[in-house]
């Protein structure tokens, strides 16, 4: 921190207030996995049912935050690190507002996510792991990017010449070789009515 001269202030309207006039706990899932992996699409229909059941969601997706608030950052290791710490931040806040907050960034260094995780109390962070092989990403290429790396015209892309880091301590692993996108959030939401997240 740059900053010493700076105090928090406490205001007296409190999360718990917030969530209790929500009806529902603030917590932050957070989808990591490869480029293609699925974490966005599983992210969006998840949010889709969240709301239809009366949750206050946000999404956070890296595509999105690279256009505004990550502008500045590219993809080299330092770029990604400051990249999550944001995130990790932004998502602290969301969480605070008593929002379910769903977050899909590939997210590669495991500890990174150790220290986001490390800044929530316990229960607000829900690691998911969006797990797929590298093939099964490469032959969706969804937005074409693997192609491209292929042609030699991305450099540092994750899971070929930059590294991804496999959770080793997620609280939920959605194999979507496996699993259809439907079922992947049918599992989520049993994780957040078995844990309390929901409304009664
Ligand atoms: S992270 O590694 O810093 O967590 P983030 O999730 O924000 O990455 O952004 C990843 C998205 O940016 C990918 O889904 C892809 O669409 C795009 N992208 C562009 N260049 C790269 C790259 N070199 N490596 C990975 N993703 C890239």
């Amino acid at each position: 921190m740059k900053e010493k001269h700076i105090t928090w202030h406490e205001g007296s309207v409190m999360k718990q207030d917030r969530e209790k006039m929500k009806g529902h706990k603030g917590v932050v899932l957070w989808f990591t996995g490869l480029s293609g992996s699925g974490k966005s699409t599983i992210a969006v229909e998840l949010e889709n049912v969240l709301h239809a059941s009366g949750v206050h969601t946000y999404r956070l997706d890296g595509d999105n935050v690279r256009h505004g608030l990550n502008r500045d950052l590219g993809f080299s290791d330092d770029d990604r690190v400051e990249n999550i710490r944001r995130i990790g931040e932004v998502s602290r806040l969301f969480v605070d507002a008593g929002l379910m907050t769903l977050t899909a960034f590939i997210s590669p260094f495991q500890e990174d996510r150790d220290m986001i995780r490390s800044r929530f109390d316990d229960g607000e962070f829900i690691e998911i792991f969006v797990k797929a092989s590298l093939e099964a990403c490469e032959k969706r290429d969804p937005k074409g990017l693997y192609a491209k790396v292929r042609r030699g015209e991305i450099q540092q892309f994750t899971g070929i010449d930059s590294p991804y880091e496999p959770p080793t301590t997620a609280h939920i692993v959605l194999d979507t070789e496996k699993v259809t996108v439907e079922e992947a959030v049918q599992s989520i939401v049993a994780y957040l009515q078995k844990h309390k997240y929901l409304k009664g």
